[in-house]
């Protein structure tokens, strides 16, 4: 059997039923054998404050500690105020700190945004990449993943359209070759 790689799964939604929980959800199963994607939760992380990261809240440290122990980072988010959603970009900046010890960099990435909207979540989409630049996480170019009108992707027995099905497995299959491109 070849190398397996572990790839941290960040969802921008906090949302029970968020969608694009749903499309990484789908990734997952989608993913081929050399790509093992976990989803690594966010939402009890506190606003990041260089005061309380003194002496790191547990969150911060088990959130790094599972950064850490990933190989490869993707991202999979709704578009907020054209933006990347507030809960992401604070995870965001906990991983990256503390300073010089970025739990980010390196990490092959990828970025899939999601929107019932039309423009797919474009400007969250190429926010993210900016910060991803900084954090040095070399970012899939292609395919890129702007994923609009997305409120019928899934029925109601969260089944994935299958008009969409064979674009996200291009979207994972092109990303495990950019893992193993960067790692192998
Ligand atoms: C505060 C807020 C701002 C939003 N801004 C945008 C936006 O700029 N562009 C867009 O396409 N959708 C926007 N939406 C709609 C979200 O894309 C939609 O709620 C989506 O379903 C969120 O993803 P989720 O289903 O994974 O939670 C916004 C939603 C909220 C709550």
């Amino acid at each position: 059997m070849g190398q397996v790689y572990t790839v941290a799964v960040l969802v921008g939604s906090l949302r029970k039923a968020s969608i694009n929980r749903k499309v990484a959800n789908a990734l997952a199963e989608l993913a081929p054998a050399s790509l093992t994607l976990e989803i690594v939760e966010i939402g009890e992380l506190a606003l990041y404050n260089e005061d309380i990261d003194v002496d790191p809240p547990a969150a911060y440290k088990a959130f790094r500690d599972q950064l850490r122990a990933s190989d490869a980072v993707l991202f999979v988010t709704p578009e907020y105020n054209r933006s990347v959603p507030g809960v992401l970009k604070n995870a965001i900046d906990v991983g990256s700190r503390p300073y010089g010890q970025s739990s980010f960099a390196g990490k092959p990435g990828a970025v899939i945004s999601v929107s019932p909207g039309a423009v797919g979540g474009f400007g969250a989409n190429h926010h993210l990449r900016q910060s991803l630049v900084f954090l040095d996480v070399p970012c899939m170019q292609q395919p890129e993943a702007y994923v609009g009108g997305a409120a019928t992707l899934f029925d109601e027995h969260d089944k994935l359209s299958e008009k969409t099905r064979p674009f996200l497995q291009s979207f994972i299959d092109s990303y495990a070759a950019w893992v193993a491109r960067h790692l192998g």
